[in-house]
């Protein structure tokens, strides 16, 4: 099969494409033909060396396709299924013709690949974050990354839990925030005053999916660091804040599900920056190491 392989871990140049043997499914496992695999921050990092994976490795941490071949005790799904999900490992990733899974839901008819594999990683990230804040009906809720994957699916949770969002986000995304239902403030200098100022009344609870330094400003408005919590800075944990990280063992299909069930029915927005053929995986990384994507970036094997 055709995959972006990385030889030696490095800048993104260390990412080319190349013939390697496909993976065979092990029990319970589900080889995938990749479809769409989404580009992530943390695949920078693994890119990079940060994660300290074995050479050579196959990145990409969630994909969209469909099910070419299944293992013993598979069970709910068929050969032919169209599902997305996440690789089961880090370095036998999706930014390959094919891969392996065993944590995956499967795609409603009418959601496209591209979107499905927008989803995954934003979805299950937000209504996790989401959930640490215990958020109420009516209450009002800071938003930062709002135009991003794990961004604007937290407003998007949020609007329909019944919360009011204040989303924040760069200039260029202020009308795209504001069509998936929050109030967008531009970030940038004096942004505590300007969510202030249009804010109806308290900020009960902030989620920060940007990073970029914004904690402080949410232990602001909050006047401490309690229901703020972030999925971008984990430094931030110093300060008091919750920092919640997605690993294997906390993976959620079912807030990715329901967000796939909300697209085919018009419900759900996911924004598309733009997609790459596999052997431009060097140019992707670039793309994305160079933020305001405009959207998710996808990779097409
Ligand atoms: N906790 C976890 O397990 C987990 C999982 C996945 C991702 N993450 C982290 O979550 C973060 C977001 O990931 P993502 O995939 O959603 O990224 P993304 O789609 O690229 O979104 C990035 C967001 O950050 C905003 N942003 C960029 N520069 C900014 C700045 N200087 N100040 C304030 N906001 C800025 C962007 O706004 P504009 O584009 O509108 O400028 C956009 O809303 C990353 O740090 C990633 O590493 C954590």
């Amino acid at each position: 099969m055709r995959a972006a392989v990385v030889t030696s871990f490095g800048a993104a140049d260390v990412l080319h494409e190349a013939q390697v043997d496909p993976p065979v499914p092990g029990r319970g496992q589900t080889l995938v033909e990749v479809r769409a695999a989404g580009l992530n921050p943390a695949e920078l990092i693994a890119r990079s060396g940060g994660f300290g994976l074995p050479a050579p490795a196959i990145i990409g941490f969630e994909f969209a396709g469909t099910v070419a071949a299944i293992g013993d005790d598979v069970t709910g799904v068929e050969v032919g299924a169209r599902i997305a999900g996440w690789p089961d490992s880090f370095s036998q990733g999706s930014y390959a013709e094919f891969t392996l899974s065993s944590n995956y839901t499967t795609i409603p008819d009418g959601v496209t690949f591209e979107d499905a594999a927008a989803t995954v990683i934003g979805a299950d990230n937000a209504a996790r974050g989401l959930a640490l804040l215990r958020p109420s009906p009516g209450e009002t809720i800071v938003i930062t990354g709002a135009s991003g994957a794990l961004g604007g699916a937290a407003v998007q949770f949020a609007r329909l839990q019944g919360l009011t969002v204040i989303g924040i986000c760069g200039r260029s995304s202020l009308e795209y925030v504001e069509g998936l239902g929050a109030t967008a403030v531009e970030y940038g200098d004096h942004l505590a005053d300007r969510v202030r100022a249009v804010a109806l009344g308290s900020i009960d609870a902030a989620l920060d999916t940007a990073g970029k330094g914004l904690v402080s400003t949410l232990i602001d408005l909050r006047g401490g660091a309690g229901r703020v919590v972030t999925l971008a800075d984990p430094a931030a944990a110093a300060r008091g804040v919750t920092f919640s990280a997605g690993h294997p063992r906390n993976r959620d299909s079912r807030p990715v599900r329901e967000a796939l069930e909300r697209i085919a029915a018009g419900e759900w927005r996911t924004r598309i920056g733009r997609t790459f053929p596999l052997h431009q995986a060097a140019e992707a990384h670039r793309t994305l190491e160079a933020g305001h994507t405009g959207g998710k970036l996808l990779l097409i094997p």
